[in-house]
């Protein structure tokens, strides 16, 4: 629901980042982790953190074959890591619980983008730190496109009909302050709050052309899973998940996204009149407005297919390995062992095919929703529950939702060589340890 005293306000629109290409072929970026303060709460300040900003942080947006550099300064007075949530490169440049980066200091990521269009995302990763970190306020988004990206005939345009939404809730105190303190509860489900952000704004309005729109979903909280919809009895169209296009666009209704989760979505207001409004919705709770504006410069249809991604083979697998959770409140973990940084849980040949059950068993009555994240990699979904993958979980997935007693047999190339976290993404539950690491050489 509104939180009574919130401030009227557009949609901020995240800065796309330029690229501040210095040498040859590489794109470079830089961005600033840091301190800030910001007014969820009409004439309240609350201290955020963010990129560059004072919360969340730009969009980079980098082209498959880019070699990019990305060069994180850190002025948040304590230490951080910057992962790269759904991008498959080296574990040297993962950011995840190795890439420490001491307050004060700088850290370059380098990497090749080597993986089709998708929308991905960053977020600090420093043990036992992420929780409070992303809470704060860090994170960012990243939008890879390719030569297939750029030929769909699909919006595109970002800010006129192209719109990225970051979806996250926070527990406002009467002072709109937003302390980071974990309550019995909270360690148990993980920390949520009743006051729901998008892009950093408390119920905002954006106004959209007259036309097919394109929205690029984060579930950028920390422990909440959404169900969004439309209040209007409209549908979208779900063209992308995690890791990129779906084969076809998928219409659906509502859409239940876990933490970390992405998705694409096309809106067709192009039936509707100029002046219509209507919200976004989690469940019945509003999270913003949508309004339609003018007639879209671009007429778009929504398209027949998008793009087929290569099927990973399940006889090309040379292993199965089981992932099962378990555990409560602080206990959480994965195959009953917790995070250690000095035990390498699994090993796994470069370029290898594997394919990973996971599972989430309820066990003495007690049963919780789990989303399963591996870094470096994408994974095709071969089974749920033993039947096949619902539509709009064929295509490339790197955050898996385990509902309680479900599983999933899930398959990968292992492509990038390195050491990588597997962990839930409710981070409350990673930071308590439902975590393990695995090499890849
Ligand atoms: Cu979003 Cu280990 O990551
Ligand atoms: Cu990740
Ligand atoms: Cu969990």
């Amino acid at each position: 629901a509104f939180r009574a005293g919130a401030k009227e306000q557009a949609l901020p629109l995240p800065p796309l980042l330029k690229d501040q290409n210095t040498s040859e072929g590489i794109t470079a970026y830089t961005i600033t982790a840091r301190t800030g303060h910001t007014e969820f709460i009409r004439g309240k300040q609350a201290e955020t953190a963010g990129y560059n900003g004072a919360f969340l942080g730009p969009v980079l947006r980098m082209k498959k074959g880019d070699e990019v550099t990305v060069k994180v300064n850190n002025q948040l007075g304590e230490a951080t890591t910057v992962h790269w949530h759904g991008l498959e490169v080296p574990g040297s440049a993962d950011g995840g619980v190795y890439g420490k980066i001491a307050d004060g200091t700088s850290w370059q990521a380098q990497f090749k983008v080597d993986q089709p269009a998708a929308t991905a995302w960053f977020h600090p990763h420093l043990m036992h730190e992420t929780g409070k970190q992303v809470y704060k306020g860090l994170a960012g988004l990243i939008y890879i496109e390719d030569d297939e990206s750029t030929k769909l005939a699909i919006p595109r345009t970002y800010g006129e009909d192209d719109f990225p939404l970051v979806l996250q809730d926070r527990m406002l105190t009467e002072d709109g302050q937003m302390p980071y303190k974990l309550t019995d509860a909270d360690i148990m489900y993980g920390k949520m709050g009743g006051t729901q952000l998008v892009n950093g704004a408390v119920a905002p309005t954006l106004t959209i052309p007259k036309g097919l729109v394109r929205l690029r979903v984060l579930n950028g909280a920390n422990a909440r899973i959404y169900t969004i919809k439309l209040s209007n009895a409209q549908f979208f169209w779900q063209i992308a998940s995690d890791g990129g296009f779906l084969p076809k666009p998928v219409q659906v209704k509502e859409l239940e996204l876990s933490p970390a989760e992405r998705a694409e979505l096309l809106v067709d207001a192009g039936s509707l009149h100029t002046g219509d409004i209507f919200f976004l919705q989690n469940g019945g709770d509003k999270l913003m407005t949508f309004k339609v504006g003018k007639d879209a410069k671009e007429t778009y249809g929504v398209p027949e297919s998008l793009v087929e991604p290569e099927r990973l083979k399940p006889e090309k697998a040379v292993k199965r390995r089981q992932f099962v959770f378990g555990g409560m409140g602080k206990y959480v973990n994965i195959n009953g062992k917790q995070m250690d940084m000095n035990r390498m849980d699994e090993r796994v040949g470069l370029n290898t095919v594997e394919i990973w059950e996971i599972s989430n068993p309820s066990a003495a009555g007690m049963s919780m929703s789990h989303p399963f994240h591996a870094h470096g990699v994408q994974f095709q979904l071969l089974s749920r529950n033993g039947g096949p993958p619902p539509a709009n979980e064929t295509g490339w997935k790197d955050t898996i939702h385990l509902r309680p007693d479900e599983r999933v047999e899930a398959i990968a190339r292992f492509r990038k060589p390195g050491v990588f976290m597997y962990h839930c993404h409710i981070l409350e539950h990673e930071d308590a340890g439902m975590m393990g690491q695995f090499e890849v050489k």
